[in-house]
């Protein structure tokens, strides 16, 4: 295992989500070094100071941005949060243009300094980004993925809790496919404790968890992102959380169970786009996708949501 102190966290773009992601990695005490890298100098050089301020009160670690990418030096992870920012209205998938012509930009410079990094893409649209930057980097699929759903897998243990009375915790259900609008609920492996979902018998005082209320919790997950954009402009404290969750797997070898962005390899012949299927992450990246049961209107809707990236991916030449 590697030790939280020899480690070192670069993290690509100081805005709301970059900086999110460094405030909860350095809160959870992840890694020992923390690197921000953006191109506005003022920005990066502002954002390190005030997170330097607090330094007294997290557990031991340096902090340090600049406008070149010498800061990401030796880096174990790299979370790549650079690009455009989602308006309201506008779906993550308007954004490909801008965000693919970063990623080729960046990456080459970013792999000289860091060849053995693992790379987490986070930008937007993620699974495109993904898919791009596998592409432009010629890594193998464990050293490079998305972030995908683990976000929204997060929204969606939310709602069920908040439905059930039961912790997120305790609730195993994940969202798969697209980071985005034809993303999926996989109610057919999920379990609340050791209950089958699907077979979950309401607490005292709680609502039955039947079709209707499955559908409106999917619907609340998907336009999760958007509300938010309307009310702050950006999400991006629970995307902070969860691209710690994701670097804290990597660094620790924990060998977590997370809805990760990739080549779905085996999996129905998706090994042209990437989304997200619950996966194994350590410190060697993504490890192996589960072979999770689906029903067949899930199966239908991740080869449907398949289908949407590809497209996507088609009209950029990817
Ligand atoms: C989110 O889901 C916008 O992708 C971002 O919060």
């Amino acid at each position: 295992m590697v030790e939280a102190r020899q480690t070192k966290l670069a993290i690509v773009g100081a805005g709301a989500v970059g900086t999110a992601v460094a405030y909860s990695s350095l809160i959870r005490g992840v890694a020992r070094t923390v690197a921000l890298l953006d191109i506005n100098k003022a920005k990066v050089t502002a954002e390190v100071l005030d997170l330097s301020h607090g330094l007294e009160f997290i557990p031991r670690a340096d902090i340090i941005g600049d406008d070149d990418v010498a800061v990401c030096a030796g880096a174990d992870v790299v979370v790549f949060t650079a690009g455009a920012k989602q308006k309201p209205g506008q779906s993550r998938l308007e954004l490909a243009e801008a965000t693919i012509g970063l990623t080729k930009k960046i990456l080459p410079g970013l792999l000289e300094v860091a060849p053995d990094a693992i790379y987490v893409m986070v930008t937007n649209p993620v699974d495109i980004v993904t898919y791009a930057a596998l592409k432009f980097s010629g890594l193998p699929r464990n050293q490079l993925f998305g972030s995908g759903t683990v976000l929204d897998s997060s929204r969606l243990r939310f709602l069920l809790s908040q439905y059930t009375g039961v912790a997120p915790q305790n609730v195993h259900a994940y969202i798969a496919g697209e980071h985005g609008d034809s993303e999926i609920p996989l109610w057919e492996s999920a379990t609340i404790g050791a209950v089958p979902l699907l077979e979950w018998q309401a607490l005292p005082g709680y609502p039955p968890l039947d079709e209707e209320a499955r559908r409106s919790i999917h619907h609340d997950v998907v336009h999760a992102a958007y509300q938010i954009i309307e009310g702050k402009g950006a999400t991006n404290y629970a995307i902070g959380l969860a691209a710690t969750r994701i670097v804290e797997a990597i660094l620790k070898d924990e060998h977590r169970i997370l809805p990760v962005s990739t080549v779905a390899q085996g999996f129905a012949g998706l090994d042209d786009v990437c989304l997200s299927l619950p996966a194994v992450v350590g410190r060697t990246g993504c490890g192996r996708r589960l072979d999770v049961k689906l029903s067949d209107e899930e199966r239908a809707g991740l080869l449907a949501s398949a289908q949407t990236l590809r497209d996507m991916q088609s009209r950029f030449g990817l």
